[in-house]
């Protein structure tokens, strides 16, 4: 029977749930709050805080369909994708997960009675090969042992490097985090290819392919590579759907699989080309396109930086592709309806977001030809000064940098005049690069202690700001101790807290915690996994572990925090009314005196639409209504449509802000009791942070109003200074533009008369060589625009000849600008680009131009008096 691939997905989970496994849903493409992370790249980075221990499971067995992209970090399949018949850039990874529940047994028994058993996927035993590392004896054993698995098929693997468990059956996320030893199951798809057994040559070809990973985490791998056991054993797998999909469908290729064979088709007729399914130009585009419009869909836009620059680069690649094949219009966004056809599947949001996506795919794709065209202008000025025929690696690496160039593109151009292009330093300049982008995508964590310490106290804080509790920990630099003496920074942890630990955007609160003899000054409170830290001094005497103490939080602070954050939840209901459905939120800042919203967006908000957002704000505070905060079952309040972040782990019952019929909102944070309290809201600020998100800043209650007292007493200074009042104050300012305008034409025709006078004072001192007339003449600190005029005027009178003009700056700069006639031109007498070279070889400087006007820079030269007479000669030798 021919399975496809949904049922295939469908299967799989049928078959965990059966063995007591939660089917949870697929997080988004965006590790939340993980910035160790560039995409989601495995099922299990939802689940990283249960496996570090940080978070409680709600079910210790889980089975999930996750999607996945490789294309950054540490996970990066993007440069094999075209080369080979298994990578993507995009996938969905089956996978089953024990949080400290079943171990290595029934892990293995599970992936081999789903694999081989005649009522599930039926594969035949002798097709599969394992391996484990050869250091997990346990594993081997029950591999060799309690499996029916040939017993030569089962491979044990050592280290890459001396570095112990340096080795592809040691699996980590990241550079840090979860990690362990693990045992990957391959598929022989037969010796009609390629290939050699796992383990017996590095490169294995096409035969044998890696279907699923069973990683048996037991570490956490620190910044400096060091191994932290983890309390728990645990489970993860995971299992590629598009590669047993083809097993299962009987085919080798993943983009020969059902959907894929449907979307290249659908491709082919769009682009224009024929569809023979082994066009790897094509396998580029289907999965790209695949890859993109999820990203695009979770959130990520294309820009110059971290995810969205990984976007730009992929599109980018897949266009190029596209030009490869021979396409000449902008194409890419076409591809999104076959996508939507065939893979909505996927995810609901992918439809609902259709036009959205489109829309970014296609100004992405025209700014790209636009890069292209500029990077092509460059290349082509950069060969026309160029001498000798090498080009610089360093040109053809700016031009990949930032015009998107690949080096075969400049490499063909180059071929066509001559030139080649020096690779060692293009190689050069690449590992530099590759080496900076690796730095700064260091993680640091700090107070790493703090939450591994694994304590957890009670937030009592929202309804009261005052109560008795007792030290339950004490930290100073991150370290453990039993006390902090006066004038001491430190952090204390209590039983029960009324401070709220900075998170969601809301920031930590201040005040006081008082012992008997002592006091600690609290400035800050964050929060340390499930522990809420108190940040602090001790002002005198001492705090020790086990003291009570009476903690008070600084009321006053924490009002105005309420009503900034009650209004960031009506400013986030306001936009999205306002400007789509497609406003998510990518992070926030809430304190006593702004609040901070940044969304995704893609152009700069009209004056218009922020005064409907404020406007509607201020109805929703005026309107007054109670702001409710009620626990709820996390299943009732995703299917009554109140607001969450997309990829959240949530508890079963969550906490639910919610005014009038306006806004609700999961949030754990602290609110004003009506919308009333805010008192008035005030947009201060919509910007654009990073490509594709803009931030809005506001103000609100008494802040709100220091902000508008500001502005007013700005307004007077200028009524002041114009002489205006708010009547007239637009056809004063209106009036002082017309009048400046004027006073610069006046200046401009006066400047141009003082130019006709200086140019008839230079006519005089024309000389010939041979029959051509020549003026070479020094000026000072001419702006371009009236040394241009100046020789416009000159080629008037001049009607043909040459003309030189030096023009030194005060820091003995020199521009050195040239103007032939055209008559000189077409004669083949002489141009100016010549003249050009010839001072360059003589003087030095770089420059270019046209064969009519040409200009060069010279900096430094010392002795500006010689100048005239070497170009002078030059010009004899020319003429
Ligand atoms: N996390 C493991 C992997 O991605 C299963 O291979």
């Amino acid at each position: 029977m021919h399975k496809n691939i949904d049922d295939i997905r469908q299967e799989f989970l049928n078959f965990f749930k059966k063995k007591g496994h939660e089917i949870v849903a697929s997080s988004t493409l965006i590790p939340n709050n993980d910035p160790t992370l560039l995409f989601t790249n495995s099922g299990m980075n939802q689940f990283k805080n249960i496996f570090l221990g940080i978070d409680k499971p709600l079910f210790k067995r889980v089975t999930t369909a996750q999607r996945c992209v490789r294309a950054g970090g540490k996970h990066n399949d993007l440069d094999n994708v075209g080369y080979t018949e298994r990578h993507l850039t995009f996938f969905e990874m089956l996978g089953n997960f024990s949080f400290g529940d079943y171990f290595k047994y029934e892990a293995i028994q599970f992936a081999w009675e789903l694999l081989t058993d005649s009522n599930w996927f039926n594969l035949s035993k002798n097709k599969l090969w394992v391996t484990v590392h050869i250091s997990d004896s346990e594993s081997y054993d029950i591999w060799i042992k309690q499996v029916d698995i040939p017993n030569e098929h089962v491979v044990r693997i050592g280290n890459n490097t001396d570095n112990f468990y340096d080795s592809d059956n040691f699996w980590q996320m990241g550079n840090i985090g979860p990690c362990g030893p693990c045992s990957e199951i391959f598929y022989d798809h037969g010796d009609r290819f390629q290939g050699y057994p796992p383990g017996s040559l590095k490169e294995f070809g096409e035969r044998y392919v890696e279907i699923w990973n069973l990683v048996f985490i037991q570490f956490n791998r620190q910044l400096d590579s060091h191994l932290l056991s983890l309390p728990m054993l645990s489970v993860d797998t995971g299992m590629g759907l598009e590669r047993i999909a083809a097993i299962l469908q009987g085919v080798h290729s993943s983009y020969s699989v059902d959907v894929f064979k449907k979307l290249i088709s659908s491709i082919s007729q769009i682009i224009k080309v024929s569809d023979d399914n082994t066009n790897r130009s094509l396998y580029v585009i289907a999965d790209h396109i695949r890859t993109c419009s999820f990203l695009i869909q979770d959130g990520v836009l294309p820009s110059n930086e971290g995810r969205g620059y990984v976007l730009r680069r992929i599109i980018r690649r897949a266009v190029l592709h596209g030009k490869k094949l021979g396409t000449k219009n902008i194409f890419f966004y076409k591809l999104v309806p076959p996508l939507i056809k065939y893979m909505q599947h996927l995810s609901d949001k992918l439809c609902e977001k259709q036009d959205f996506i489109e829309k970014i795919l296609l100004s992405e794709e025209k700014l790209f030809e636009d890069t292209l065209k500029k990077g092509l202008k460059l290349l082509e000025k950069k060969l026309s000064l160029l001498r000798g025929n090498i080009l610089n690696g360093e040109i053809a690496f700016h031009l990949h940098d930032t015009y998107g160039f690949p080096l075969e593109l400049t490499k063909n151009i180059c071929l066509r005049h001559g030139i080649h292009v020096d690779q060692v330093k293009f190689d050069q300049s690449m590992l530099i690069q590759k080496k900076y982008a690796k730095e700064s995508n260091k993680f640091y964590i700090t107070s790493k202690n703090i939450s591994l310490c694994n304590i957890s106290n009670t937030f009592v804080g929202y309804r009261e700001l005052t109560c008795r509790s007792q030290i339950i920990a004490l930290f100073r630099v991150n370290n453990p101790v039993n006390k902090i003496y006066a004038e001491e920074e430190g952090i204390v942890i209590l039983k029960n807290t009324p401070f709220y630990g900075e998170s969601g955007g809301q920031i930590g609160d201040s005040g006081q915690l008082k012992t008997i003899s002592s006091l600690f000054q609290v400035t800050n409170t964050k929060k340390y996994g499930q522990t809420i830290g108190h940040f602090g001094t001790v002002n005198s005497g001492a705090i020790s572990v086990g003291e009570e103490v009476i903690a008070q939080v600084d009321q006053y602070k924490r009002k105005y925090i309420s009503f900034n954050h009650s209004a960031t939840h009506l400013l986030r209901a306001a936009l999205y009314q306002v400007l789509g459905s497609h406003i998510i939120q990518k992070g926030s800042l809430v304190n006593d005196q702004y609040l901070r919203f940044d969304f995704c967006h893609h152009e700069t908000m009209t004056a218009e639409q922020i005064n409907t957002v404020e406007n509607l704000v201020n109805k929703q505070i005026w309107s007054n209504f109670p702001i409710a905060a009620d626990m709820i079952p996390i299943e009732i309040a995703k299917n009554s449509g109140v607001v969450m972040l997309i990829n959240k782990q949530y508890e079963k019952i969550v906490r639910v802000i919610r005014m009038g019929n306006f806004s609700a909102e999961l949030c754990g944070g602290t609110h004003a009791k009506n919308t009333g309290e805010i008192g008035v809201f005030v947009i201060t600020k919509e910007s654009s942070i990073a490509s594709g998100i803009r931030r809005i800043e506001a103000v609100t209650s008494n802040t709100a109003l220091s902000v508008i007292h500001q502005y007013k007493k700005l307004l007077q200074n200028i009524f002041k200074l114009t002489q205006s009042d708010n009547k007239n104050i637009l056809s004063k300012i209106h009036e002082f533009k017309s009048r400046c305008q004027k006073l610069e034409k006046e200046i401009e025709h006066l400047r141009n008369k003082q130019i006709m006078h200086k140019s008839l004072s230079f006519i005089k001192e024309i000389y010939y060589i041979k029959d051509v007339q020549i003026l070479i003449k020094q000026v000072e600190n001419m702006m371009l625009k009236p040394l241009t005029n100046l020789i416009d005027c000159l080629k008037r009178q001049l009607k043909s000849g040459v003309i030189v003009i030096i023009n030194i700056s005060k820091n003995n700069k020199i521009n050195i600008v040239i103007a032939v006639t055209k008559d000189l031109i077409e004669n083949n007498r002489i141009n100016a680009l010549n003249l050009v070279h010839l001072i360059i070889n003589t003087l030095g400087g770089k420059g270019g131009g046209k064969p009519h006007f040409a200009q060069v820079g010279i900096n430094n030269i010392i002795n500006t008096s010689k100048i005239s007479t070497k170009i002078d000669f030059l010009l004899h030798n020319i003429l």
